[in-house]
């Protein structure tokens, strides 16, 4: 059922960052969506057992980073394990949005919001964040869009 779920709603592929503090995370996301016009309010939906949740609720803020088509392998090394066991960051070179989330190094694109609100949603949390920060970094590259077989066959 989730494979069929998957090929009928299309998703891209995305690392969502946080800074809380000294610390940073990132962990890859395919719920991911606009949801409002006026205000920009994007949603991302998370599981509870997420180190990067933690993080949102300590920080109040997200950073969605948009995967290019050639990025499977980063989309897996933040897919696979947690950051509360391994540095994630330790390869990866980044800068800063606005509010200090991290900006992956080979993202075409990302959009840093402030959470202002999050709703239980069966066994996620959906975080929906007005939009303070966004640029497209790569014109030249196609995003990566979520096929199951990709990451789970
Ligand atoms: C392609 C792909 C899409 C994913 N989408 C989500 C998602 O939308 N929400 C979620 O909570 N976890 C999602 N995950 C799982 C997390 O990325 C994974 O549990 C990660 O290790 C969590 O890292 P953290 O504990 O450092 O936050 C996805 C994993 C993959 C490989």
């Amino acid at each position: 059922m989730q494979e069929l779920l998957s090929n009928v709603i299309s998703t891209g592929v995305y690392i969502i960052t946080v800074r809380s503090g000294e610390r940073i995370n990132g962990m890859t996301a395919a719920w991911v969506t606009q949801v409002s016009f006026k205000p920009k309010l994007v949603v991302v939906s998370i599981a509870p057992a997420r180190y990067t949740h933690n993080l949102i609720q300590e920080s109040g803020f997200f950073c969605i980073n948009t995967l290019s088509k050639d990025d499977i392998e980063l989309a897996k090394k933040f897919g696979f394990v947690s950051g509360r066991n391994e540095d994630k960051f330790k390869d990866i070179n980044y800068t800063n949005a606005l509010k200090g989330s991290p900006i992956i190094e080979g993202a075409i694109a990302y959009v840093e919001c402030e959470v202002v609100s999050s709703v239980d949603a069966g066994d996620h949390t959906l975080f929906i964040g007005q939009v303070v920060d966004a640029a497209i970094l790569k014109e030249d590259k196609e995003p990566l869009i979520f096929k199951w077989k990709d990451f789970f066959k």
